[in-house]
């Protein structure tokens, strides 16, 4: 029943130009051929699409669209999130084939985090080729780390992290809880938690704030060398802030990825990557993390100290 990966996430911009100029020409992902002139497709992989741009009134992350294995994982997802109380919208045979999947469906998580659930692999063999020169995003053997990984707001923290564990399957990887009204017996700290559907170290991960106004709070992607992250450092600071950076350069402590962040024209942040850690899900023991970055990382609405 279990989450296998990341498939794709879905996006929606008011200008789907400004979307393939950022995302060919900075972040280095390739157009892919699209049926429709309302949506825009970008290839990471040998996968048709990871991005799925639709045009609309809002510039905005839609939905995570989560990878099953088959079509009994599937539809026992399907039956736990019925029976969790969540709400199952199956689409039609010519949506799934739009999405390019056997079968998909629609749900929420219980902070209201849209998602879509799908099987079926298909795949485009035309070579991935970087438009900006990106050697290659990591997505692991044949996908099955799936695309990076996608940041999602849970006011109500420990119900939302529950149900990504019990209904969906996906298990703890690195839990924290941040104590930002002095740590005393009444501070209920703000929890975070990091969650793994494969070897990458976390496919999802919640923080216990309010609704996010973006869809999201970040998504991360993870290329093949330190050079790719150089690169599209640089690629962001020659934008002269069309490509607004929102953090510097820096290594986080617990999925050890030397990345940055880099605004989106959906408006939230694509957390650009290399070297995360894999794990190995059957025998990690969840840890808690005392720090986020071990350097860098500075935010841009950090005062200079
Ligand atoms: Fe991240």
């Amino acid at each position: 029943m279990a989450v296998r990966s990341l498939g794709y996430v879905v996006i929606e911009a008011e200008d789907l130009g400004s979307w393939h100029d950022f995302a060919c020409n900075v972040a280095g992902l390739m157009p892919a051929a699209s049926d429709r002139e309302d949506v825009a497709l970008f290839r990471m992989d040998d996968r048709p699409f990871r991005f799925w741009v639709q045009k609309g009134e809002q510039n905005r992350f839609i939905a995570p669209g989560w990878e099953f294995a088959d079509q009994a994982d599937f539809e026992s997802a399907l039956a736990a999130l019925e029976a969790a109380g969540r709400p199952v919208e199956r689409a039609d045979v010519m949506e799934a084939r739009a999405r390019k999947v056997y079968e998909l469906a629609r749900s929420s998580d219980p902070a209201g985090n849209a998602m879509e659930l799908f099987y079926g692999r298909f795949v485009d063999y035309v070579p991935f080729v970087s438009p900006a020169g990106v050697s290659r995003f990591v997505t692991g053997e044949h996908g099955s780390m799936g695309l990076g990984h996608v940041v999602l707001t849970a006011p109500n923290f420990e119900e939302v992290h529950a149900f990504y564990k019990d209904v969906l399957g996906f298990g703890d990887t690195d839990l924290g809880r941040f104590y930002l009204m002095g740590g005393g017996p009444d501070d209920p700290g703000i929890g975070f938690a990091f969650l793994h559907c494969n070897g990458r170290h976390h496919s999802l991960a919640l923080g216990q704030m309010p609704e996010s106004p973006n869809g999201a709070v970040h998504m991360m992607l993870e290329v093949g060398t330190l050079e790719d992250v150089g690169r599209a450092y640089d690629r962001v600071l020659k934008s002269k802030g069309k490509v607004p950076l929102s953090a510097t350069l820096g290594r986080h402590v617990n999925d050890k990825m030397t990345s940055f962040y880099m605004q989106t024209p959906g408006g939230f942040d694509i957390e650009y990557g290399w070297d995360g850690l894999v794990i190995d899900p059957v025998t990690w023991t969840p840890t808690t993390s005392l720090a986020v970055s071990d350097w860098g990382h500075k935010w841009a609405h950090e005062k200079d100290d």
